[in-house]
């Protein structure tokens, strides 16, 4: 094995949680640090997963030499600043996803990353798991024919004692698109390509953030995706990719454990594509062989992608009306 990679996480929250819980089964990487604005957190989090080494301040990590890479895991709105104070301490940046509020941040940070010649990589964990590789061999191979449409939703409701959330504040980037529409407009891409003719969308709104999305690409050949997300809206989580021959059906369709396959001439077949941990391994490990080649960009989850999806979530927002402070910028 090539040198383990040694991380550390920025920020204590929900997801910080479930990388840390992930990093355990992954040898190539090692958990050393943990920063958190306050020491109480970093403390509490560090004796959770006994980490070794705490930071009270992001600000201490980045100038740290005790580790390799950070990962972001703080809301939508501190991904520039905090992987940007990383990238500059020289480190290596995993982000967590929509890894930019717009495209002129996510520009500004993939800058960042070249001046610092560090590697930067969204935490597009979907792309990574086996039910999406296995999937989209399935479309390679031709099994559904030729791709003329593609279903996702990816809709949760917040409780009413959590309306108080980042979710909910333009600051902080809220909003149902950029939260989990992102990993629908992933998914039609893997699946449709990026020929897209024209976008319409429509959305629901709370507290000036969309909290009910749905979007319909239309693309150059005629195929169509139908997307929606909701922070205020519980829809079965399933994701349909339409083929000539016939079609995948895929719950959670942005990191399927199961794929079924319904094809025209009757057959059908369940799929069992299960994750090796909580779904956050493949990508860990993924990022660490990346960083041990010495690549500046992953070949999987490109910095062309994370733009070209940024482009698209500007231009819902601008189509159903949601602006963000940092888009006055
Ligand atoms: N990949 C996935 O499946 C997935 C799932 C959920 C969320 N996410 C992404 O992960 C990021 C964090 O989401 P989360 O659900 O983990 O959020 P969260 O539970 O609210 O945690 C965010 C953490 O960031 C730090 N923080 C820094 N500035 C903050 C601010 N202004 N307001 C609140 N917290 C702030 C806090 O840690 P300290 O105070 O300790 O520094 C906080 O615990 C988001 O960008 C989200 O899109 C990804």
């Amino acid at each position: 094995m090539e040198n383990k990679v040694r991380f550390g996480i920025v920020g204590t929250g929900t997801i910080a949680h479930r990388f840390a819980e992930a990093i355990k089964n992954v040898p190539e990487a090692e958990l050393v640090a943990v920063a958190s604005r306050t020491s109480e957190n970093a403390e509490k989090f560090g004796d959770e997963f006994n980490i070794p080494v705490r930071f009270a301040g992001y600000e201490k990590m980045a100038q740290s030499d005790l580790i390799d890479a950070a990962y972001i895991a703080v809301p939508h709105s501190g991904h520039i600043e905090c992987s940007c104070l990383m990238m500059r301490g020289g480190k290596h940046v995993i982000c967590e996803k929509p890894m930019a509020v717009n495209t002129r941040e996510a520009e500004e940070m993939l800058a960042c990353a070249k001046e610092n010649n560090v590697l930067l990589v969204e935490a597009m964990w979907a792309r990574l798991v086996p039910g999406t590789i296995k999937l989209l061999e399935l479309v390679k191979n031709g099994v559904l024919g030729e791709i003329r449409g593609v279903e996702g939703k990816f809709c949760y409701t917040m409780d009413e004692d959590e309306m108080d959330h980042h979710v909910f504040k333009p600051e902080n980037g809220g909003g149902s698109l950029l939260d989990v529409g992102v990993y629908g407009l992933n998914f039609a891409s893997w699946y449709l390509g990026k020929d897209v003719e024209s976008i319409s969308a429509q959305s629901d709104f709370y507290n000036g953030t969309d909290s009910h999305t749905c979007a319909i690409l239309k693309y150059k050949n005629g195929a169509i995706a139908e997307l929606s997300s909701a922070t205020l809206l519980r829809k079965p989580n399933e994701g349909y990719v339409y083929g000539t021959r016939g079609y995948a059906h895929v719950n959670r369709f942005y990191a399927p454990q199961e794929i079924e396959l319904v094809l025209n001439d009757g057959k059908r077949e369940k799929i069992a594509t299960p994750y090796k941990g909580n779904g956050f391994e493949e990508q860990i490990a993924h990022f660490c062989d990346c960083a041990n080649k010495g690549l500046k960009e992953s070949p999987v989850v490109t910095p062309e992608q994370t733009l070209y999806i940024t482009k698209q979530m500007d231009e819902i927002r601008k189509i159903v009306g949601v602006t963000y402070p940092q888009d006055e910028q």
